[in-house]
């Protein structure tokens, strides 16, 4: 099966999987995430405005994200922007472990949950851990009167539109969106040291549709390759240092869901202390290089695989020769702000599962063993 598609070609009926009809949505979806909340001035968020009045929650001591999958990996960079623009410790975590194992909850804790379909049981039952705590709870979902929805106290709503395939890829993109978004409110009403990377989130936040434009006409030859690459391969690693490992988790995740192929995530730098012991010849690495101040040290984690003879994929923005240098194919990305980087990033990665899932034959739309909404534990 050939991967090549002809962007003028396609158009929604024609798609052939939600997941492709989806993944090319997300400029759309993305807008509609920003519509009325990106204005020339700032953010405006009237639901989170609502909430600080009416909980007068002026000073949170801590936030928790919780959610699960995807969800949870766009929760892991929803912690590390809000730990930036904020001045207080931000945890992410899973919210089938959180229920069991949660610390201390009390009414300084904001607890953000973040489910596209509002109705994932765990994360429902974490949301009714952290209620009984006292703890205030803002949801980030898709789907209005959600039981998620109804039962926290403020909503912040992705708008993504219907999301009908079994793997999540417009709710990241828009999830990551809504985070920047609230990040920036946050760190307003907060005084959070991040204050000073509004204009620049701002500036980025206007040309991010535009940008995951440009993303989904990817250099298709790389795709194809990668695709054919991995048609007989059964194990797979992704690499990346600080933002790009996060979002490393997830591509891992796409690719197991829709291709079934052994993806694992590393950081970067951990690969030298056990797993290097795996890169035999051959053996397909998607390494992540768009963070700009971690690029140097990726590059050096690049060659350690590459020094391995593995099948290198980087991923990385335009014009990095130094990259491409390294790597057996690259895929180009825009540059954008650090905080935006995993929502441009991602497009690749959801391209590379969905074509790999194809050219090995599989249902990319409703993958083995796996639903679109666990709402049972
Ligand atoms: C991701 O591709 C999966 N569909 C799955 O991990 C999903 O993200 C998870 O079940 C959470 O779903 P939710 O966002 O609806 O709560």
């Amino acid at each position: 099966t050939s991967v090549r598609w002809n962007q003028d070609e396609l158009n929604l009926q024609d798609y052939g999987h939600y997941m492709l009809k989806e993944i090319m949505e997300q400029p759309e979806a993305i807008k509609r995430t920003l519509k009325d909340r990106l204005t020339e001035s700032g953010v405006v968020i009237p639901e989170v405005d609502d909430f600080f009045a009416k909980r007068k929650l002026t000073d949170p001591e801590r936030i928790i994200i919780v959610a699960s999958g995807t969800s949870h990996h766009a929760g892991m960079i929803g912690k590390k922007i809000l730990e930036t623009m904020l001045d207080i410790p931000v945890e992410a975590a899973i919210a089938s472990e959180f229920r069991c194992e949660h610390g201390r909850l009390d009414e300084k804790t904001l607890v953000i949950a973040i489910s596209q379909s509002g109705e994932t049981a765990d994360t429902i039952s974490a949301l009714k851990e952290a209620k009984k705590s006292g703890a205030a709870v803002i949801a980030i979902s898709n789907y209005r009167k959600s039981t998620l929805a109804r039962k926290s106290d403020c909503v912040i709503y992705t708008h993504a539109g219907p999301e009908l395939a079994v793997a999540a890829t417009k709710a990241y993109t828009t999830q990551i969106t809504a985070l920047v978004l609230l990040s920036i409110v946050l760190a307003k009403k907060l005084h959070g040291s991040g204050e000073g990377q509004i204009p620049a989130l701002l500036d980025a936040l206007h040309s991010l549709a535009d940008d995951v434009e440009k993303c989904l006409v990817m250099t298709q030859d790389a795709i194809d390759q990668f695709a054919q690459v991995t048609n007989d391969q059964e194990h797979l690693f992704l690499i990346g240092r600080g933002l790009d490992y996060v979002l490393a988790l997830e591509g891992a995740l796409k690719l197991q869901e829709v291709a079934y192929l052994h993806a694992d995530a590393y950081a970067a730098g951990e690969m030298k202390h056990g797993t290097m012991a795996l890169i035999t010849p051959g053996v397909p690495v998607i390494a992540l290089a768009t963070q700009e101040h971690l690029r140097d040290k990726a590059i050096n984690n690049i060659k350690e695989v590459k020094a391995r003879d593995a099948y290198v994929v980087g991923i990385t923005t335009t014009g990095d020769d130094e990259v491409s240098a390294v790597v057996d194919e690259v895929l180009y990305i825009p540059e954008a702000h650090p905080f935006l980087m995993p929502v441009l990033a991602a497009i690749p990665l959801q391209l590379l599962a969905y074509y790999a899932g194809i050219v090995r034959g599989y249902d990319v739309d409703r993958p083995r063993n796996l639903a679109k909404s666990l709402t049972v534990e």
